[in-house]
């Protein structure tokens, strides 16, 4: 299926999920002059949903918050607008992918990944220091969302995608293009434009397994790939298949790193992972 095609096709669905109007709001705020704590707080209350998913998500160990925070302000003062934001961005896609699905498709393992990926990937931005590590939080969570959207309103396709990674042992993405002629990260860049997400976090969705075409950010998308791999090899979780590629020698060369760096960071990794565990609590 051509990309023109996939287009068309998902443009006629009508079940497509739409993401709380939470987060574009704070997005134009804080690009606005006008942005403080209190104009970002209000809007997060407005959701009842995603203001209690936000606070539990601020108290998890992840955040390691001295004290328990109990009002949006108060969140809002401690982490920050752009820790906000992305924390936003990661309850509200809990939220419009709530539930089992319409496949066989593990979604709690795939949770997993997802926010292993995202965890992973804001620590590699920080300890790399490439800076964005908020972005790199909501990119790894992002990274492979149109998994879902097929899972969601293709189940028929995606279910053909899952028996054909069963039978040949391949990895998913591989599967899509031979059942779907396209995949998930065309699938999920379809999604983010649709939700009017920002144009890094599209490059990270649409490029991770092929960070050398990069659009504006090689460094990001690099991150996102090698995060994705990083949670692949630890085995948290699963992104529907057991595939675990090695690192594409672009974005090792655009991080600078080399394989013994890449290899010596999964000891660093595994702490923050184990901080990271109640995240789940917040999704399904
Ligand atoms: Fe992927
Ligand atoms: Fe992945």
């Amino acid at each position: 299926m051509s990309k023109e095609k996939l287009v068309q096709l998902l443009d006629e669905v009508t079940d497509l999920p739409t993401l709380p109007t939470v987060y574009v709001k704070i997005n134009s705020l804080l690009q606005s002059s006008q942005a403080n704590a209190a104009r970002v707080a209000r809007i997060v209350e407005a959701d009842q949903a995603i203001a209690t998913k936000v606070l539990r998500l601020v108290n998890s160990s992840y955040f390691g918050l001295s004290r328990q925070v109990t009002q949006i302000n108060q969140a809002v003062v401690l982490l920050g607008f752009n820790a906000i934001r992305s924390v936003v961005l990661s309850v509200s896609v809990f939220e419009s992918f709530k539930g089992d699905g319409n496949t066989r498709f593990d979604r709690r393992e795939f949770w997993k990944h997802a926010i292993a990926t995202g965890v992973i990937a804001r620590r590699l931005a920080k300890d790399l220091r490439i800076g964005a590590e908020e972005d790199a939080f909501s990119g790894g969570i992002l990274h492979d969302v149109g998994k879902l959207v097929l899972d969601q309103v293709l189940p028929s396709e995606f279910n053909a995608i899952l028996e054909y990674v069963d039978q040949n042992g391949c990895s998913i993405i591989e599967a899509e293009h031979r059942i779907l002629g396209t995949d998930h990260c065309e699938v999920g860049e379809y999604l983010l434009e649709k939700w009017n997400l920002p144009p890094l976090l599209i490059e990270c969705v649409a490029l991770h397994h092929s960070p050398a075409i990069f659009r504006s950010n090689p460094q990001m998308v690099s991150v996102i790939h090698l995060a994705d791999i990083f949670a692949r090899r630890l085995h948290i979780g699963s992104g529907g298949d057991n595939m675990i590629p090695t690192p594409d020698p672009f974005a090792l060369d655009e991080l600078e790193i080399d394989m013994d760096d890449f290899l010596a960071e999964e000891e660093n990794i595994q702490t923050v992972l184990e901080q990271s565990q109640d995240m789940l609590a917040l999704v399904g």
